[in-house]
């Protein structure tokens, strides 16, 4: 898929900004601060409905105004897509595909799009839940399904967290007892699917993320995703578990094989058994200890764990390759064509052959748009069309 326009209202610094895209690359150039990630933050925000950059969503609404909009026309099976979201800053955020008022969160159905900018490193060295944020976002894109099993989880959850508080403040009553095994059996099923979801995609990016390592790096440094499973008492949020990490994994292999139906059996079994085993840690906490909102996946790099051993190139790379090995899943089976792959700020970071090889990873793809202080900093086959950008507005090359 691609996108052939972009409008912007309100949206960071922009008042109002049109800009056009072609097929292929687009390199988007202007000198710091004058609004080059503001541009791709909408896309990706489009995509995901979430921003790389901020989680409070009244950030992005220009200074001093109470909405900002972001409308962007796309591309693919011969289908002319108008899609568009209003970010409010109080109340509900509005969307609309053609249009048509439709749910906010069904508006990630529609544009397929793969960020990769610098904050990503944090993917690598930073705390699980940016990791789990990565994995659930790769899984709504490929099944849009998810997006509900997701939300419905984080309701569970917060719903028996409540439950468990109110039964410790009471010295957890038998009524209260048996109103949590209600929860226990909804918060097991939404949460084993989640778990082997993100098993399977765990799985699926292996591969790719070979081959996008091998083509950003240069070198085979086997790159691997180990998940970390809190039902097999492998606890992401614990931080003396982390150091342990690869042996811990092991143990969690059996359930990440497949997401046939017996894994499936094997993961609600092993998830009832650990929240058997810390009913009562649960109720002194007064939180839910297990689940995959505490998992993580660790990455290797060379047989070691990449945080903590890993070089910031190599740390950098695996961050980079994860994102194409994302992309090129996407692209896989996806039946609308290839996602949008989006390079914020990705070429000043690199030396000239890994300038080279990432120009000749990403040149297959549908639509690239990359972003850049320096002209010069991107090989020219990406630089054939040019939007240059100063002070939120799109001006003359
Ligand atoms: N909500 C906002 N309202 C107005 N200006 C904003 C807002 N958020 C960010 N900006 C401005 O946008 C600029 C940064 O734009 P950015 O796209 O990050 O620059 P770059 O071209 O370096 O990628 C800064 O000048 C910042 O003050
Ligand atoms: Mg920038």
């Amino acid at each position: 898929m691609r996108v052939t326009h972009l409008s912007l209202t309100d949206f960071r610094n922009y008042a109002q900004v049109e800009v056009s895209f072609t097929p292929g690359s687009n390199l988007i150039v202007g000198r710091n601060g004058q609004g080059k990630t503001n541009l791709v933050e909408a896309l990706g925000f489009l995509s995901t409905l979430s921003s790389h950059r901020v989680s409070n969503t009244a950030a992005m609404i220009r200074a001093g105004q109470d909405a900002g909009i972001i409308r962007a026309r796309l591309e693919y099976n011969g289908r002319d897509i108008l899609t568009e979201v209003q970010i409010n800053r109080s109340g509900l955020n509005r969307a609309q595909v053609n249009r048509s008022v439709i749910k906010t969160r069904e508006l990630t159905r529609y544009f397929s799009s793969v960020l990769f900018a610098p904050e990503d490193l944090a993917l690598v060295r930073g705390d699980p839940s940016g990791r789990r944020r990565f994995l659930d976002q790769l899984l709504m894109l490929r099944s849009p399904r998810l997006t509900g099993v997701l939300a419905d989880y984080d309701r569970v959850l917060r719903q028996r967290n409540t439950l468990l508080k109110s039964a410790r403040a009471s010295g957890s009553r038998t009524t209260q007892l048996g109103t949590l095994e209600v929860w226990d059996d909804r918060l097991v099923a939404l949460g084993s699917e989640i778990i082997d979801e993100r098993a399977e995609l765990v799985r699926l990016l292996g591969d790719p993320l070979g081959t996008a390592y091998q083509a950003v790096a240069g070198e085979d440094h086997g790159p691997a995703l180990l998940p970390l499973l809190s039902i097999t008492g492998a606890d992401g949020e614990d931080e003396s578990a982390a150091g342990s990490a690869a042996s811990a994994t092991s143990t969690s292999t059996p359930t990440a094989a497949s997401t046939a139906e017996s894994a499936r059996g094997a993961t609600e079994d092993a998830f009832r058994r650990a929240l058997a085993g810390l009913r009562r840690k649960e109720i002194d906490r007064g939180m839910t200890l297990v689940g995959p909102h505490r998992d993580d996946v660790v990455f290797m790099l060379n047989a070691l764990p990449a945080k903590g051993y890993a070089s910031h190139g190599e740390s950098w790379s695996f961050a980079l390759a994860l994102k194409l090995a994302s992309a090129e899943l996407l692209r896989r089976d996806s039946a609308s064509g290839d996602p949008v792959l989006i390079l914020d700020d990705v070429f000043a970071e690199l030396d000239l052959s890994r300038r080279r090889r990432l120009a000749a990873a990403v040149t297959g793809f549908e639509q690239v748009l990359i972003t850049a202080a320096v002209l010069e900093d991107v090989p020219e086959e990406l630089a054939a069309h040019t939007i240059h950008i100063h002070a939120g507005a799109v001006v003359d090359g």
